[in-house]
Parts: structure tokens; C-alpha cells; sequence
């Protein structure tokens, strides 16, 4: 049983092969955290690891002669107002206006599997005997109020899920004023804060720092999505942790809305790591029978470093995360018209770009914003979901027959949850806007949010998308989102709910997302939000890949698809190869690489073929014919890993092997040229030691034993690479088991 409970001494211990998470039951009746990490022996015993000594200042929580003291105690979901003076896990405002709370044990159950959260993302188990589950009762007395501490261990993973649950039972009412989803106390502070920190078009750029005595923290406001600015994402890293090696604890937050993840260290040098939905404009009322249930925070300990880490949560995320149809499956080679025509399109165009997307082996077809509504800019149209004719004479319905009728499949671009001022949409419904009233109503891109925590929002949406779903031949979904929420006003609502807004407007989100991916199971559906400010494990749930940013630059995204396999698996990254100058860096970069990198990913085009030379046209099909070759190893069946980061120095280079170690692809890129340049050596990962490899590049092929290739390195001769190609040149390796 991986969850063991001592009765003497009430202690739980959930572990695996993998590590150890030690709670126990405190004197006062609370719940102290006693160890997590490494696996270590089990008994019943652990009280010694209990730090306690009179201080001064010490407010004692116990009756004399005791000394427990919350202030220097490591508690497994802390609270404030009790002699602790760090930030609490929840904070619950009663009728008498005290937040003063005091949940002491009541009982437990452990079971097999995973219940699901309702309303809420989550991971899963396919079969109970993959995990086992803890609930851990508390009650407050005084409220009457129930709290639920909820623990899944999986059996083959170092994962830990948590979340929490609070049940109204008492007469009066409260208001969850904070509610994380888990807080974990360390005995130390050494460790490095590291984050997935950006901005449109250069998110989930990789940032460390050493931690010290205060708050460190993370965040999202952005109301609509996790964010282009903070992942919903930190790691703690021991100094000498390296990508292979050393200690790391991961924390994921399966949340695609406000969050905050903080790190409190305290002058006794203990670190409280606390995650969940963001307390600033949270505010929920429950009454008599009402309960409230937290998003799930995803823990991973790795003893093998920051590339071990990686890899439990893109296998985790892969099995346990993902669901349906598309699962496990390779994703068929897109090509997408947004960059090859913007607004500017007719159906002739998009049937010659499509055509053109057949010959080389493409195997669907996106059509991407402006088919609808008055939408030739981003000025109008938002929230019309029909289909704009002067553009498509025979409508969605006829054009994707065409695009099936030439061997392709089709794919469309909605954005949902949004409303421009000027559509029909809105001018049956302003009320339907998140705003304030008598304040004004910021715009971002000109569109306004449509208030999805409102059930008739939602079901209008859920109509009008079904209604084109239904009469149309549509294969893939690419589910966008281009603006924050401001004002976040839910119009019509009562005062006391108003706290509610954008955790209902998630929920709505999560909602329609439940009922379109479950009335249409085939469709294949990508997330987006401005690129990538929606990259979180909750939009994973629904949606297994995620348009990765709007930069499309082959050197920029190195830096980007890096950053993001800190958590996300590579099939879950949306890649595509676009035209040069490239249109956010006006850059240019040789096709080859743009490949090179699009190949680490879901690997589509954005540009029209139709402008290519025939030579550029005989290497877009070699490049299709060869994502048809690996896509199956790079996306489904192998591991990743990191081998040169871009955010340390002039090159990246990354690769994927195989689980049975017998076929790998590896990427080396370099950005700038360097005049007269040293030789390097490029060091593979993963490789089996004994196992003779060929390894070929370009127009060469050794044969190497896996140490030899892990080891003493493949030679690059930069000088040659600079002199013939130019910046931004890259290699491609394959390496096949004899
Ligand atoms: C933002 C997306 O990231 C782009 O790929 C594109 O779909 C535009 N929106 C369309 O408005």
C-alpha cells in the first residue's frame, strides 16, 4: 500500500520506490508536515523530525507547560491568526468578520484511483491500481465546516496531486477569502526559485534565482488566462542541480486563470511553497450544504535533475493528463493560412493555397480568422458565428467538402469568449460584456470578453459552434483566446457574488470545452491565446496540443519550445515553418533549420507554398516525408532531453530517444556566427552504453557505441558550418541501433 498510516503516533506516509511525503497529526489536533523527498524506510515514528524550542516572541498553541508553537512549525495547509506569522494557505471570513480558523483532524480514507474534481481539469487514472488516494478530514468546530485534504500518489511516477475541499455545514455564512490548493513546508532554504517567465511572442523564457528570506513569488491576474507572463509553473532546485542530476521539486497548477505560486522563506530558514487560484479578486460565499473545491496543483520530485523532471511530466501529462481520440496518437502535418493571408482571403485562394499543401504531403488544412461574421479586420465580427459569404460563397459547410474532396482534412479557428462592439452578437446582448457599471470598458485588440460565468452565455456559444460543427466537415478546432479580462464585473449579478467572476468564467470556459470535445470526440482540438498565454495543464485536459506563440522565428522559438519542455510534452507543442523575412523578427533563417525546429513539436507550415521555388518545394517534401517517418518516436514514443540551452550561450541542441534506447533524432542549433571558430563537441543523452549506433547528418554516417556518442561527442566543425551557411545554421542527426 503506498499510503500507510500509523495509528499511535497518527502519521501518514505516502510513498513509492520514488519518494516519500510524511504528515502526522499534530497536539493541538493540526496537521504538521514532516518530510518530502527522496523514498526512505517506512515506521512508525518520525515525531524526532519535529523542530521545536522556546523561542522569544513565541506564541504557544497549547496549554502550559507545552510549547508547540505554529510559528516555527512546518504545517501541511496553514493558517493565519495563530501564532503563525507567515502567509496562510486559506483564509475564511466568518459573519462575526473574525478569520480565525482552527481545522483539527477528524478522520481519513485512502482508496484506489483518483476521484474526479468536479467542474475542474485534472490528472486521471485509466485503472485504480495505477494510483491510490487520500482524504483527510478536518472540521472547525466553531464554523462547522468541514475541510478535505486530498492526496493521489501515482504508482509508477514521482507525483504527488493535491487539492483541497471545504464544506459549509454550519448555519452561518462564510467566505473563502484564499484558498490555495497545497502548501509544503521544506526544513531548509537552499534551494534555486526557478520559473517559465515571458511575454507575448517570447513566453516561458527559463529564469532562476536563489532563494531568500521573504517572499518570492509568481502570478497570474490576467483573469482569462494562466499567461503569457508567468506558467503556472515553479521548480526548487538545489544549487548544484544540473539538467542530470541533483534534486528538484516541481509544482504544475492545472488552472488556466488567475493563480499565485510563492515561495516564503522564513529567518529560521524554512521555505513554504504555496500554489493555487490567485486571492486578489477572489471572494466566495458559502452557506449551509455549499462546498468549494480547488484546482489541482501536480508535485514531481526528481532526484535526476531538471531533464528527469521534464520527462515525469511529459509522461504524466502524456498518460494521465491528455484524454480521447488523440491521446496517443501522432498529429497530422498542418498547414495554417493566418500568416500566408490574414483577413485578406477568398475561397479561390484558400483552395490554391490548400492545393498546393496537397502535392507536398500535407494532411490538413486550418482555416484561420476572418470566415465569419463582418470580420475583415479586427475591428467587427467577434461573437457572429456564421459564416461570412462574400468571402465563402458555399459557406464553411462547402468550402471544407472541397478541402476533403482534394485528400485533405479541414480545420477551423473560433475564438469563443469574445465580442467585438461591433456585431450583431453584442448589439442583442451588451449585457453579456464583463464590465463595471459607469466604468469604462477597457479594449484589448478592440474585442471585449463575453461573460462566461453565466450559463446562458455559454449555452448561446455552445449553439451557434455546434450549429457549423454540424453541417461542416471538420477535423480540427483551433480554440483561440486574445485578450486579459479587466473590469471583471459580472453584470446582473448580486454584490455578495461579484468575488465569484473569474473562477466562474473558467469554469464556463471548461464547461464548453466539456461539451464540444465530448458531442465531437474525433475532432482534434489546439488551444491558443495570443500564441502561448494559455499553455497550462488545464487547457491540456481538453485540448492535447497548444499553439506554442505567435513567434514563429526558427531562432526565437529554440528559446520558446525549450523553455515550454520544462513541463509540457513535445507533442503538445503547435510548430510551424513560416516565411521568410519572418514576420516578427523580419529575420531570415534558412528553411532547413526552421524544419529542424518545427520538427520538435506538432510540425506544420504558415505560409503559402505557392511563393516557393521548386527547389525550396523538393525540400518542403523531404521535410514532410520525414516528420511522417519520426513523428511517432519524436511525439509519441520517446523522451526528451536537453542537452545545450539557449538562454546560456550561441547554440541549443536537444534530442528524443526512444524508450527501447534504439532510435533517436537530435537537433543542434547555432544562432550568430563566430569568426574563425573553435571546433565543439555535441554530447548526446539517453543513448545505451554498449549499443553500437549509426549516426547520420547531412551527407556523413559513422557508426559509435552509445558511450562513445554520450561521452566523447560527435565533432562540429563551426568554422566549416559559419563559412557555408550563415547564421542560424543547424544539423539534424538520426541515430539508429545496428
Ligand atoms: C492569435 C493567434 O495566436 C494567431 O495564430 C492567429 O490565430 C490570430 N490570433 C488570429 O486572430
Amino acid at each position: 500500500m503506498p499510503i500507510k498510516f500509523h495509528e499511535q503516533t497518527k502519521t501518514f506516509h505516502i510513498c513509492n520506490k520514488y519518494l516519500s511525503y510524511i504528515i502526522c497529526v499534530m497536539e493541538n489536533g493540526q496537521m504538521e508536515n514532516l518530510y518530502y523527498g527522496k523514498a526512505i524506510c517506512d515506521k512508525e515514528d518520525f515525531s524526532y523530525l519535529h523542530e521545536e524550542v522556546m523561542r522569544s516572541l513565541m506564541s504557544v498553541c497549547v496549554p502550559e507547560p507545552g510549547i508547540l508553537s505554529m510559528q516555527y512549525t512546518k504545517q501541511e495547509y496553514p493558517v493565519y491568526g495563530t501564532g503563525d506569522f507567515r502567509s496562510p494557505a486559506m483564509t475564511v471570513r466568518q459573519e462575526n468578520g473574525s478569520e480565525i480558523v482552527d481545522f483539527k483532524y477528524v478522520s481519513h480514507e485512502t482508496y484506489d484511483g483518483k476521484k474526479k474534481l468536479k467542474g475542474l481539469p485534472a490528472t486521471y487514472t485509466e485503472n485504480e491500481s495505477e494510483a491510490q488516494s487520500l482524504d483527510i478530514l478536518l472540521h472547525d468546530s466553531v464554523m462547522d465546516t468541514d475541510l478535505i485534504l486530498t492526496y493521489t500518489i501515482y504508482e509508477e511516477y514521482p507525483v504527488i496531486t493535491r487539492s483541497v475541499r471545504i464544506l459549509q455545514k454550519g448555519d452561518q455564512k462564510i467566505r473563502l477569502e484564499n484558498m490555495m490548493s497545497a502548501s509544503v513546508e521544506f526544513p531548509d532554504m537552499d534551494f534555486e526559485m526557478l520559473q517559465l517567465s515571458g511575454a507575448w511572442s517570447r513566453e516561458r523564457y527559463v529564469k532562476t534565482r536563489k532563494l531568500e528570506m521573504g517572499i518570492q513569488a509568481i502570478q497570474s491576474l490576467s483573469g482569462t488566462a494562466s499567461s503569457a507572463e508567468q506558467n503556472p509553473f515553479i521548480a526548487l532546485k538545489r544549487p548544484h542541480t544540473t539538467e542530470d542530476m541533483g534534486e528538484v521539486y516541481g509544482f504544475s497548477f492545472v488552472y488556466s486563470s488567475n493563480f499565485l505560486a510563492q515561495v516564503e522563506v522564513t529567518p529560521y530558514e524554512m521555505t513554504r511553497v504555496m500554489m493555487g487560484i490567485n486571492p486578489q479578486g477572489f471572494s466566495w460565499e458559502l452557506k449551509k450544504g455549499e462546498e468549494f473545491q480547488t484546482p489541482e496543483v501536480v508535485m514531481v520530485y526528481s532526484d535526476q535533475g531538471l531533464n528527469g523532471m521534464s520527462q515525469v511530466y511529459h509522461r504524466l501529462y502524456r498518460n494521465h493528463l491528455m484524454r480521447g481520440k488523440w491521446k496517443n496518437r501522432v498529429r497530422p502535418i498542418l498547414l495554417n493560412n493566418w500568416e500566408a493571408t490574414y483577413f485578406n482571403f477568398t475561397e479561390e485562394k484558400i483552395l490554391d493555397i490548400a492545393k498546393k499543401a496537397k502535392e507536398v504531403g500535407v494532411e490538413l488544412f486550418v482555416l484561420d480568422d476572418g470566415w465569419f461574421g463582418t470580420r475583415n479586420d479586427d475591428y467587427q465580427g467577434l461573437g457572429d458565428w456564421f459564416v461570412n459569404k462574400n468571402k465563402l460563397p458555399d459557406g464553411i459547410s462547402g468550402l471544407s467538402r472541397k478541402i476533403e474532396a482534394m485528400g485533405l482534412k479541414f480545420g477551423l479557428w473560433v475564438e469563443l469568449e469574445m465580442v467585438n462592439k461591433d456585431s450583431d452578437c453584442y448589439r442583442a446582448h451588451p449585457d453579456w460584456l464583463i464590465g463595471a457599471p459607469g466604468r469604462f470598458e477597457s479594449h484589448s485588440r478592440h474585442q471585449h470578453v463575453l461573460d462566461f460565468s453565466k450559463p446562458e452565455v455559454v449555452d448561446y456559444i455552445y449553439d451557434s459552434i455546434s450549429k457549423i460543427l454540424d453541417e461542416s466537415a471538420i477535423s480540427y478546432i483551433k480554440w483561440d483566446m486574445n485578450r486579459y479580462m479587466s473590469e471583471p464585473f459580472s453584470q446582473g449579478m448580486p454584490a455578495a457574488e461579484q468575488g465569484k467572476t473569474m473562477h466562474k468564467y473558467i469554469l464556463g470556459v471548461y464547461d464548453l470545452y466539456t461539451r464540444l470535445t465530448e458531442k465531437y470526440p474525433d475532432i482534434l482540438f489546439e488551444s491558443c491565446s495570443s500564441g502561448g498565454a494559455r499553455f497550462d495543464p488545464g487547457m491540456l485536459y481538453f485540448a492535447p496540443q497548444t499553439w506554442t506563440s505567435d513567434d514563429t522565428d526558427a531562432a526565437e522559438r529554440e528559446k520558446i519550445q525549450y523553455g515550454t519542455s520544462f513541463v509540457y510534452p513535445i507533442v503538445s507543442m503547435g510548430s510551424h515553418i513560416s516565411a521568410v523575412p519572418n514576420h516578427q523578427m523580419h529575420r531570415y533563417t534558412p528553411l532547413a533549420t526552421r524544419a529542424n525546429v518545427a520538427y520538435f513539436g506538432t510540425f506544420g507550415y504558415e505560409l503559402d507554398l505557392n511563393l516557393l521555388s521548386e527547389e525550396e518545394l523538393k525540400e518542403v517534401r523531404e521535410q514532410v516525408a520525414f516528420m511522417k517517418k519520426y513523428r511517432e518516436l519524436i511525439q509519441i514514443e520517446g523522451d526528451f532531453y536537453r542537452i545545450l540551452s539557449p538562454f546560456e550561450g550561441n547554440e541549443t541542441a536537444w534530442m528524443v530517444v526512444s524508450r527501447d534506447k534504439k532510435h533517436a533524432v537530435a537537433g543542434y542549433y547555432e544562432r550568430l556566427n563566430k569568426v574563425n571558430a573553435a571546433w565543439m563537441r555535441l554530447r548526446f543523452k539517453g543513448l545505451d552504453e554498449k549499443q553500437l549506433y549509426t549516426v547520420k547528418w547531412e551527407e556523413n554516417s559513422i557508426k559509435a557505441h552509445g558511450n562513445e556518442l554520450m561521452y566523447a561527442g560527435i565533432p562540429i566543425d563551426r568554422d566549416y558550418c559559419n563559412k557555408t551557411n550563415g547564421d542560424f545554421y543547424s544539423i539534424l542527426y538520426t541515430i539508429e541501433a545496428e
